[in-house]
């Protein structure tokens, strides 16, 4: 049997020529948990070529969401940047990965920490009703090189705010969405690890530092930013979580791009 379902692209959406989001079907008998990813891939010349994604829609959703990286001469995504409605897509049957609710024990607040596609699986987990059920309060952060590129993320908030399961969450403020850029100009700007070191990060929002009694956090995005992220909680006292075992903070190892 293979390990993979062909989906139907429903949805696509070029954000730069460096970044695309699209949609497909979902098999009915597909299950995942906000927060998963799962491998993704297309026919090419007449073989399966898959890669982990994050998968960036809600557990409850009907259809996937993904959001890409093109990488020029990329064996896939520079065929994948191509896709157009009707096309068919390579879904994997077996979800896997750590960010997800219940790696983490119950806590005050939530930090989302991305860079990049990495805020695909916080796009998932923000829709999910549960996240706002869990923790009074809810921090997603991007940071990008550049504004365009924070778009997507915008554009995310933005509908869920009318979402029917989860919008008055957001209109009620449970929600801070954190957008900023390393390369341009921009209202927040700076690498985060450097604006949580120096507390201009909290002082924006009003929220107290890190503190492993009150905050749980989930990290991904580029290694060397993930891995900063892990000594700083650890320093910190907070303890890596899995699904087996929750703790404080979880990061997704198996993320590029
Ligand atoms: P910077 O522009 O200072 O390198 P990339 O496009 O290379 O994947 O990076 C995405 C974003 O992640 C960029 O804004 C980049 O900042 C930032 N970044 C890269 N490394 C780190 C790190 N070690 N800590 C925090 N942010 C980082």
């Amino acid at each position: 049997m293979a390990a993979y379902t062909e989906e139907t692209v429903t949805f696509v959406k070029h954000y730069t020529d460096r970044l695309f989001t699209f949609s497909t079907t979902r098999d009915r008998g597909f299950r995942f948990r906000s927060g998963e990813f799962v491998m993704l891939g297309l026919m090419i010349d007449g073989k399966p070529l898959l890669r982990a994604y994050s998968i960036a829609s809600p557990e409850w959703d009907e259809k996937l969401d993904f959001y890409s990286i093109k990488v020029a001469g990329g064996p896939l995504t520079s065929v994948l940047a191509d896709i157009k409605l009707g096309d068919k897509v390579l879904v994997g049957k077996k979800p896997v990965g750590t960010l997800v609710l219940d790696a983490l024990t119950p806590g005050k607040r939530l930090y989302m920490l991305a860079t990049g596609t990495g805020i695909a699986p916080f796009a998932s987990l923000i829709r999910d009703p549960n996240t706002y059920e869990r923790y009074e309060q809810v921090i997603l952060t991007q940071t990008c090189r550049q504004v365009a590129e924070l778009q997507y993320g915008y554009d995310l908030v933005r509908d869920t705010l009318d979402d029917l399961l989860v919008g008055e969450y957001l209109r009620a403020g449970q929600l801070i969405h954190d957008a900023a850029t390393t390369r341009e100009p921009h209202t927040h700007a700076g690498r985060l690890t450097e604006r949580v070191a120096d507390g201009s990060f909290f002082k924006d929002y009003g929220l107290p530092e890190f503190n492993p009694e009150t905050d749980r956090a989930m990290i991904c995005g580029s290694l060397a930013m993930s891995v900063e992220f892990k000594k700083m909680f650890e320093d910190r006292g907070f303890i890596e979580g899995s699904v087996s075992a929750p703790g404080q903070y979880v990061y997704e190892k198996s993320f590029v791009g």
